[in-house]
């Protein structure tokens, strides 16, 4: 079990469209606070990486729920950081891959597979401290959480810095191209019937266009020291 700062179990959701930045807020807010840090978003795409390994096309909804249970699907955490396996096969770097993203997006619309992901972050949840990112946490996960974040940014700031963090690890994909699949995403995200990505409503919002990643990590580990005090 994790030790953290209450002395006490807490969980602190942050959900919102991808590059608004989730997970690097998330991981740090998480070190500071003493807990762990689920990135959510990571399991949907192993899931879509078992899939896509398997030959199934990750838009046959049935092929996919038929198949997702046979996916060994595993979460370990090194020096602090997280690692997902598949099939005991560290796939952290895989699943960045911009190919897995569509597939990931695909994946997570398909009930079943929500089902079995969910049932796992929320079993994770119950024994330690977690710091958890997502498209449903607030919302379905973790809907007690102490805190409820929604970290937004505007189009054009997530898609650059989603071109940045894939340069940075030698992959050019043209920044028009990237806006224009996010904005798929966003929209597939934001209208599928299974849990669509929504802010809860007892979220608090935070716009991250003009904000530094310290900032937005000052600003959550704020609102996290009071929701927890109290609670000790
Ligand atoms: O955050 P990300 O880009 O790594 O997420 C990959 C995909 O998984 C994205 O299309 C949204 C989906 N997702 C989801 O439906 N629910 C979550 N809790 C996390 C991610």
């Amino acid at each position: 079990m994790s030790e953290n700062k209450t002395g006490r179990i807490f969980s602190i959701a942050i959900d919102g469209p991808s590059g608004a930045g989730k997970s690097s807020a998330a991981r740090e807010v998480a070190k500071r606070l003493g807990a762990i840090y689920l990135d959510t978003g990571a399991m949907y795409r192993a899931m879509a990486l078992y899939m896509l390994r398997q030959g199934v096309d990750p838009h046959d909804a049935a092929e996919v729920a038929a198949r997702a249970g046979n996916a060994n699907i595993e979460v370990a955490y090194e020096n602090g950081g997280q690692k997902m396996l598949l099939d005991g096969e560290d796939v952290s770097t895989a699943i960045r891959e911009n190919a897995v993203s569509a597939a990931a997006s695909a994946v997570s619309a398909v009930p079943e597979v929500r089902r079995l992901l969910v049932m796992r972050q929320q079993q994770i949840a119950l024994t330690q401290s977690v710091v958890m990112d997502g498209r449903d946490i607030g919302t379905k996960v973790l809907p007690r959480a102490e805190l409820k974040v929604f970290l937004t940014a505007s189009p054009e700031a997530r898609a650059m810095r989603r071109f940045l963090e894939l340069k940075s690890k030698g992959q050019d994909v043209p920044l028009d191209q990237l806006t224009r699949e996010m904005a798929q995403r966003d929209h597939d995200d934001s209208t599928r019937a299974a849990s669509p990505l929504k802010a809860a409503d007892d979220a608090v919002l935070i716009d991250s266009s003009d904000m530094t990643l310290e900032q937005v990590i000052d600003r959550i580990c704020g609102l996290a020291a009071a929701a927890l005090e109290g609670k000790s």
